[in-house]
Formats: C-alpha cells, sequence, structure tokens
C-alpha cells in the first residue's frame, strides 16, 4: 500500500509497516481526533481557505464519522498507519478529493499533540472524580467506625493510640493532593499547539486563538517547535497518576497486614477477596496485592518516558509515538485501581476490639504518661526515663501500665536523678498514682494531642466534618 504520495515509488516493507503501525494503541484518540478537526475546519473557513458549503460538508462527514465511532461501526484499517489516517481516508472514502483539503495548514505532529492534550483534559476531569469517590468512601468509614482506638505504628512497632478514622484520613490528604498534581498538570497542557504544523507554524494566516477557544483551551503555545515536541504534560501526568498509585499501595499494604489473622483488623468483604485453588481455608486479599504491583507498573511508565524524551532533538522526533501506551495505560490503571480501592474500603468491616488489644499490649500510652509528669514539672528527658522504667516493669509483669501499683510508681521516680521526679516519689498515694495511671489510659492518651492535625477526638471531628464539606457532602 502506498501512502506517502509522489516522492515514494515502491510499497512499504510489511515488517516495516508493522513496526511502525500505531492505530490499535492511538485509536483511543478518534474522538478527539475529530473533535480537532471540526474545529480545523472552521478555523480554515474563516481564514478563506474553505467555502463555507465545503466548510459545512466536511463538518457533517466528520459528524458521520464521530457517530461510527461511538457505535463501534467504523471499520480501521491496520494498513493506514494511525489514527489519522485511518480518519482522513474513511472521510475521503465519503466526501471524494473535498476530504483532501481537511489537512491544509495541519501536520499530524502538531495533530497527535492536540488530539493527546484533549484526551489528557478528560481523562483528568474522569480520574478526578474516581479520586473523589475513594475520598468519600474513606470518609465514610471514618465517620462510621473511626472512633475505634488503634495502635498508631513507626518501624511497624506500636508507638502511640490514634483514632482509626485519624488513620484512614491521612489518605484523604494525601489523595487531595493528588487531585490537586492532576489538575496542574492539566492546566499546564491547557494550550493549543494546532496551527504549529509539522515543526515551524502554519502556512496560512490562521486564527490560532479563536481555534483554541473553539476547543475550550484557555490560550495557544508561543513557539511551534516546542508545541509539537512538547510531551511534558505526559511526564507530568504519569509522575502524578505514579504517586497516586503509591499511595493507593501503601492503603493496599495495610488492608493485606491488618486482614492478616495475626493482626485481625479488619475484615475484607467476601466479594472482594479470593480463595485458593488448593488451600480451603485461604481468603486472600487479592484486588489489594495487585494494586500494590501495579503502582511499579506506572512508575515504569514515567521512567519510560523520561527515557524516551530525554535524548531527543528538536522538533518531532517518531520516537514520541511512543508515549500513547504509558499514558493510556498509567490511566486506566489508576482508574481501575481507584474504583477498586473504594469499593474495597466500602465493603471493610473493622474490629475495634483486636485493634483496642493490639494497642494495649505494645504500651502505646507510655508517651502520654511521660508528658502527665512533664505537666507536674518533671523535665521531660526524666520523665521519659521514668515512663521507660514503668514500661519496662509492666512487661515483666505482664501488666498494662494502667495496671501497675503505687510501688512501681514509687521506685520508677526514686530511681530517676533530679530534685522533682524524688519530690513526686514521696508524693505516690496522694492522688498522684491515680492521675497518671489516668493519663495512661487508651482514652486519656488519645484524647492528648489536641494540637491541629492531631488525633485528638474532637479535632478528628473537625477534620472529618471538614472533608465532608470539601467533598460537597452533607450526610451525618
Ligand atoms: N502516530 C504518530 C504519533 O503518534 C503521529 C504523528 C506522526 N508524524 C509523523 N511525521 N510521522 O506520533
Amino acid at each position: 500500500m502506498r501512502m506517502w504520495g509522489g516522492r515514494f515509488s515502491g510499497e512499504t516493507d510489511p515488517l516495516v509497516a508493522d513496526a511502525t503501525r500505531s492505530v490499535d494503541v492511538d485509536r483511543a484518540l478518534a474522538l478527539d481526533d475529530i473533535d480537532g478537526s471540526i474545529a480545523h475546519v472552521h478555523g480554515l473557513a474563516r481564514a478563506g481557505l474553505l467555502t463555507a458549503d465545503e466548510a459545512t460538508r466536511l463538518v457533517d462527514g466528520l459528524r458521520v464519522l464521530r457517530g461510527e465511532v461511538e457505535a463501534g461501526t467504523l471499520v480501521w484499517d491496520p494498513a493506514l498507519e494511525d489514527v489519522h489516517l485511518n480518519l482522513e481516508a474513511a472521510l475521503a472514502a465519503r466526501l471524494g478529493p473535498l476530504a483532501g483539503k481537511l489537512h491544509t495548514g495541519r501536520s499530524r505532529n502538531d495533530q497527535v499533540a492536540l488530539d493527546l492534550r484533549l484526551w489528557l483534559r478528560r481523562t483528568v476531569r474522569d480520574l478526578d472524580g474516581e479520586v473523589l469517590a475513594l475520598e468519600r468512601a474513606l470518609v465514610e468509614r471514618a465517620a462510621r467506625d473511626g472512633d475505634a482506638i488503634m495502635p498508631g505504628m513507626t518501624h511497624v512497632q506500636p508507638a502511640q493510640p490514634v483514632l482509626l478514622a485519624h488513620h484512614l484520613l491521612a489518605y484523604v490528604e494525601m489523595l487531595e493532593r493528588d487531585r490537586g498534581r492532576l489538575a496542574d498538570c492539566a492546566g499546564r497542557a491547557d494550550r493549543s499547539p494546532l496551527g504549529a504544523g509539522a515543526l515551524a507554524g502554519a502556512g496560512f494566516a490562521l486564527d490560532r486563538e479563536a481555534t483554541a477557544a473553539d476547543l475550550g483551551f484557555s490560550g495557544v503555545t508561543a513557539n511551534s517547535l516546542d508545541a509539537v515536541s512538547d510531551r511534558d504534560f505526559v511526564v507530568e501526568f504519569l509522575a502524578a497518576a505514579a504517586l497516586a498509585m503509591v499511595h493507593l499501595s501503601r492503603l493496599a499494604e495495610e488492608l493485606v497486614w491488618w486482614s492478616n489473622p495475626a493482626f485481625g483488623w479488619v475484615t475484607l468483604a467476601d466479594a472482594h477477596a479470593t480463595g485458593s485453588s488448593m488451600m480451603p481455608n485461604k481468603k486472600n486479599p487479592d484486588p489489594c496485592e495487585l494494586v500494590r504491583a501495579r503502582a511499579a507498573r506506572v512508575a515504569g511508565h514515567l521512567v519510560t518516558m523520561l527515557g524516551v524524551l530525554k535524548g531527543l532533538p528538536l522538533a518531532y522526533q517518531r520516537d514520541l509515538q511512543e508515549d500513547k501506551v504509558p499514558l493510556f495505560d498509567g490511566a486506566a490503571v489508576l482508574g481501575s485501581s481507584l474504583r477498586v480501592m473504594a469499593a474495597v474500603v466500602g465493603g471493610l468491616s473493622f474490629h475495634p476490639d483486636r485493634m483496642r488489644e493490639a494497642a494495649l499490649r505494645g504500651h502505646v500510652t507510655a508517651t502520654a504518661l511521660a508528658d502527665a509528669l512533664v505537666e507536674r514539672g518533671v523535665p521531660f528527658r526524666a520523665a521519659h526515663h521514668v515512663a521507660g522504667r514503668l514500661v519496662a516493669e509492666a512487661e515483666r509483669r505482664g501488666c498494662r501500665l494502667d495496671q501497675l501499683d503505687d510501688g512501681a510508681f514509687r521506685e520508677a521516680l526514686a530511681s530517676e536523678e533530679g530534685t522533682e521526679p524524688r519530690r513526686l516519689a514521696g508524693e505516690v498515694g496522694s492522688g498522684l498514682t491515680a492521675e497518671l495511671r489516668q493519663a495512661a489510659t487508651l482514652e486519656a492518651a488519645v484524647a492528648r494531642p489536641r494540637v491541629v492535625g492531631g488525633t485528638a477526638p474532637e479535632r478528628v471531628r473537625e477534620a472529618i466534618a471538614a472533608a465532608r464539606e470539601r467533598l460537597g457532602d452533607t450526610a451525618t
């Protein structure tokens, strides 16, 4: 098949045709390509390059093609390399030589750059809705089950008690930033490259601003060489997508551990787990595991795109065609991962008793106990030592900090240097120990961090209310 006009005499080697073809992938751009072509036709008519009648026939023809693409009836010809040549040929089959005027003042180089930006805009819009849906699922679980106290961890060791709601809302914060990054990237891509031509700019007096406005862009690209070779927005999108996937992966990882019977903090709905072909006892958190792995896949797409771009001289190079698989797959993986995590989160059953048990076993109130000593005048470093001694004693006796007797408190205080601990050792039994035991309960300890952003219940309630308001959700 000969496609390239008078310059060529032979046919393309089928091996080369196979190696260069992209229509199987870039047909995802068909609707964007048609929208761009319709706007271009109007631009050509405005510039006097098409009569009103020609423009009408071209636009009507393109609309018919759009209907066929939407209905899935357009026949894609693999011999025609890419989506652009397929659509132009399909138009020519309907309109004859008039279709040959469509490509006036346009190259596939500015055309594909335009299509990608249009695709990005609608994809980011869709993904934004998916991120919001996951945020909603998390906020609703925080509101419904969030009073449970769990051992917050550092180094995967029990650290301080936090409310389950506080933990879930941490992911809402990450997802909000992900939304911001996606919007930033779409904002920078909000410039129409149409009119850049192959590389130097179109050779006709096209009103680029008017065409850009028709397509809903807020402006036009300023340099034609940059316009046809810029794929910054693909990199930015994949960076935002990879980071969002990292966040989903961290959540998935936690659910994998929390659903292990050794934790027993949560049970996944049967509909969101799978069994084993051999072990009848198994209930596996496969969707979470796959999200975790796919975070690596999207990170790989980001690295691929950086690699594709880094050695490219200006302007368009065919290497750029390789942007599509990473871009489309990255977006698809992020979308499906967001949907599956929203479903998983919505179907979780939490087990507050198991979380509480784990918190109590880990002596997670030791910091609150030290803080209570500070309030009685003990320097923090000394209070840290005293509380540490009490933890060691509780470990030895196999009890909780708030179950230690007066003798244990007296001894821990008396063995610390400095006047304040020693003075307090003399006060043991006078109400001081009741106060310290109270400070060492889970409820008191979780209520202590009242700072902005802390886990105290009233702060978390405010955070839930703020999140609901931001999400436009008034349910209580
Ligand atoms: N399929 C090509 C791509 O995605 C379209 C642009 C081709 N331009 C060219 N001069 N071969 O990059």
